[in-house]
């Protein structure tokens, strides 16, 4: 993910993207508040500002009375000294109010726009594809979240209230200078700024670029912890604590590497904007200090080009920062906004359809697929579920039973065939009206690190605990539950580490219970059990199975010789079918394999 990120991080096209995507959220036509917020805060920073150039006025006009020089205007006698510093400090008091309102005005505006686009990413990903999720690393996808958000949140704040103003102030003080004293202070402080922003924008590319390898490293470095964390157990096992450690290290090696260069540069930078600014500072000053010696300019004149370089100094010293966070929020913003504009490869079509299920029969219908083009799993599989029926689906491990429920779940596009539940092909229905009909106990059941009962309930939204109790007795685990201390309110611990194996698969069967959906699918899903909890959770669920449609994948073949008919797949092709009796009467691959299976279970009983 490093390297395909890089290529993405700081053309033009990204910022204007930017500005494409945050502008809808700052000017929305269907919420006239935030435009009526969004043009008080610009009034409040251009009162601010107007007020800001005027402040070293009165500076300059108390020194001059304080002085006895200048040709003071009648205002300025009327005030006298103490009055002008007073206006003064009135003057500087409100520059501050102002900017204060306009931040009060403009941070609802900011908070819903971070609120709804961080919704948007968030549902984004969800929507993203299984193939996707699988190749993704999550602890990555929640930090270009997470940074992502910040970026835009750091753009609104300083591109609209930062460098803005900050371009109108210098005007504004460029005019005074100019005005004021003579066009050579305008020239002067024009070549400083000029300079000044070419130096902080050329190093501040090269800095983005340190910035970005960071942040690249930082990611990395995360990853192998949170994947490191998660999988503790199997570290454990392998006593490989050592190794987990220097793997760490060596990805937090490469971040310290890249946040050391990231620091160097910086010092640089600093140091070379003090030099342009400090430079400028005193060719302006000694200007100035030459033209009160020589009688043009009152000491007056004097302070107050000191007081505008200072107040042009301060804002630029902060441009450098604001220049280089912006470009770091762009980059950002453009991981997270290639994620929000990479489609998932699973979409509904524009005229999908809801699927209305009627008798819930489901076919398949000469299913070629593989998960890479090059390695095909299944091939040319034809599979009749009629209506209200339990097919069972058998066979060696990786032949690809898992695989067959995938497609009917449409987690994956077919390469050739077609998918159909009452008749009707899954790729011209929406996921959602499909993802509603069928109910899927998957293989390995994996838990919200939240109580039992929230897990069981997850089943159906808004389902009542006595729903939830019920569907606990049908999958045989209520009384479980009931023996625990703290019963549904247990917490199962992180994917549901906390409880067993078979206790993880019923609150599985629970769950999907309580969805209650007209088509299941059992992947294994009493695999876990010891045979007599097997047996009767097997009660459970013919119970359930009764009104539905099942496809029941399964190891142990007693399980599934009820079923009305058995599939047996091999290496992706349908080898045989039939019923549990004609399969064995056939005397091929399913009756050698239940000879074997009733022989071991023998040998085990005795
Ligand atoms: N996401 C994936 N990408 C690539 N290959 C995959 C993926 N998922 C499964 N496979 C491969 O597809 C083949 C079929 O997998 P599947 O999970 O359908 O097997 P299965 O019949 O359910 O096996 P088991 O009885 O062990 O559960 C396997 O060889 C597996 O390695
Ligand atoms: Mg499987």
């Amino acid at each position: 993910m490093r390297h395909a990120s890089i290529t993405t991080s700081d053309t033009p096209a990204n910022g204007w993207r930017t500005v494409r995507r945050v502008a809808p959220y700052l000017w929305p036509a269907d919420q006239p508040w935030v435009k009526r917020r969004v043009v008080f805060a610009l009034i409040a920073l251009l009162v601010a500002k107007l007020i800001g150039v005027g402040t070293p006025f009165f500076y300059k006009a108390a020194v001059d009375m304080l002085a006895g020089e200048g040709q003071s205007a009648a205002w300025m006698l009327g005030a006298g000294a103490v009055g002008l510093t007073v206006a003064y400090g009135m003057a500087r008091l409100m520059t501050v109010g102002f900017q204060q309102l306009r931040d009060v005005i403009f941070a609802r505006v900011a908070q819903r726009a971070l609120r709804a686009l961080a919704l948007q990413t968030f549902q984004h990903i969800h929507a993203m594809s299984m193939r996707y999720h699988i190749t993704r690393k999550t602890g990555g996808l929640s930090r270009i979240i997470e940074r992502g958000v910040k970026g835009v949140e750091f753009l609104l704040r300083f591109l609209l209230f930062s460098i803005g103003p900050l371009a109108l102030e210098l005007l504004l003080i460029g005019v005074v200078l100019a005005v004021v004293f003579d066009i050579w202070y305008l020239v002067v402080v024009v070549a400083v700024i000029g300079t000044y922003i070419a130096f902080t924008f050329k190093v501040t590319e090269w800095r983005v670029r340190l910035r970005k390898e960071m942040n690249d490293q930082d990611t990395d470095a995360n990853q192998k912890a949170i994947d490191s964390l998660l999988n503790f157990e199997t570290v454990k096992y392998f006593g490989a604590e050592g190794r987990e450690a220097s793997r760490y290290d060596a990805a937090m090696a490469g971040y310290e590497q890249a946040a050391l260069q990231t620091s160097y540069s910086l010092a640089f930078l600093n140091f070379g904007q003090s030099l342009i600014i400090t430079g400028g500072l005193v060719i302006v000053m000694v200007m100035a200090a030459i033209g009160v010696q020589s009688g043009q300019m009152t000491v007056g004149d004097f302070v107050m080009v000191n007081a505008y370089m200072v107040q042009i100094t301060m804002p630029l010293n902060f441009l450098g920062t604001v220049y280089r966070e912006i470009r770091q929020a762009l980059v950002d913003m453009a991981e997270m906004f290639d994620l929000l504009e990479q489609n998932p490869d699973v979409k509904d079509k524009s005229d999908a359809d809801v699927l209305k299920v009627k008798v819930a029969s489901v076919r398949l219908e000469g299913i070629d697929f593989g998960y890479d083009a090059n390695r095909p799993i299944l091939r040319g599989v034809t599979l009749d579920v009629p209506a209200g029926q339990t097919v069972a689906v058998v066979g060696p491990s990786g032949s690809g039973k898992s695989t067959i429920g995938r497609l009917l779940f449409r987690f994956y596009d077919v390469q050739a065939g077609r998918v159909l539940i009452d008749g009707r092909d899954v790729r011209d229905v929406t996921q959602e009206s499909l993802h509603a009909a069928i109910g899927v106990v998957p293989q390995d059941t994996v838990l919200f690190n939240d109580t039992i009962g929230y897990n069981i309930g997850y089943g159906r939204a808004g389902a009542t605990q006595s729903e939830i109790e019920d569907a606990a007795r049908a999958a045989q685990i209520h009384d479980f539950i009931a023996s625990l201390p703290e019963g549904y309110a247990t917490q199962v611990g992180e994917r549901g580490l906390k409880l067993s194996g078979g206790e993880k698969q019923r609150v599985g069967i629970a769950r999907t219970l309580l969805k209650n959906p007209p088509i299941l699918l059992l992947d294994e899903a009493t695999s876990a059990l010891d045979t007599q909890t097997e047996r009767d959770i097997q009660g459970a669920l013919a119970l359930a199975a009764e009104g539905r449609t099942v496809i029941m994948i399964a190891h142990r073949l007693s399980t599934v010789a009820n079923a009305d008919k058995i599939v047996v797949l091999d290496q992706g092709v349908v080898v045989e079918q039939g019923t549990h009796s004609d399969l064995l009467a056939r005397q091929g691959r399913y009756a050698a394999l239940w000879q074997r299976q009733a022989r071991e279970e023998e040998e085990e009983a005795a």
